[in-house]
């Protein structure tokens, strides 16, 4: 009876012995997986998403990069009270341009009003037509303080897009 008692003893500090490296290794597991767990969810975009094509994508983001460096020079000519660049720069990226016949061609060709929501192409018009005013703005010779305002109002479009929407690589 005792020498059972002793086995069942010895047999339970063997398992119990073996217990704690299993459960080190547990917490070892435990201990490597919140870091990666926790950088999951701040690399979640909720942006709505835009489905584009490569070439789809690729335009948007080039005209993108068009309007920056629109407002790069804007800023530039706003500074040292250069309308001429001012009114150049900004009719880069003004609607009237996208609407000439080439321009037509090429966002017909890449099926772009389709691809595009309806509330995207609205923004985009908005902040397009901004540029218009003031390159016509600076074409009537007015003051740069209120170019500026104009300007400083219509970048909000810029901001109001992108907190919206998101285009993914296909
Ligand atoms: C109609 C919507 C819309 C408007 C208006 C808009 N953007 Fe964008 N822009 C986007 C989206 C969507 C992206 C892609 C963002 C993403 O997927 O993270 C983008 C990307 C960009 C990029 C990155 C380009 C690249 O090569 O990756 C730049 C720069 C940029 N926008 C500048 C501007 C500036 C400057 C303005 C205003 C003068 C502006 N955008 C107005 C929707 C817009």
């Amino acid at each position: 009876m005792n020498s059972k008692i002793i086995t069942a003893v010895a047999i339970l500090s063997l398992v119990t012995g073996c217990a704690p490296s299993d459960k080190s290794t547990a917490t070892d597991t435990v201990l490597t997986l919140p870091p990666v767990a926790a950088s999951k969810p701040v690399s979640v975009d909720e942006r709505l998403v835009v489905n584009l094509t490569d070439l789809q994508r690729d335009h948007v983001l080039t005209q993108m990069r068009t309007m920056l460096d629109s407002t790069q020079q804007i800023v530039e000519g706003l500074a040292e009270g250069d309308l001429k660049q001012i009114e150049e720069a900004a009719y880069v990226s003004g609607f009237k341009l996208s609407q000439t016949p080439e321009h037509r061609a090429e966002m017909g060709g890449l099926q772009m009003n389709k691809a595009l929501p309806r509330e995207f192409r609205q923004m985009s018009k908005t902040t397009r037509m901004m540029f218009d005013e003031v390159a016509d703005m600076a074409a009537r010779g007015e003051s740069v303080q209120d170019i500026q305002r104009v300007f400083a109002d219509g970048m909000h479009g810029c901001n109001a897009c992108h907190v919206t929407f998101q285009i993914p690589t296909p």
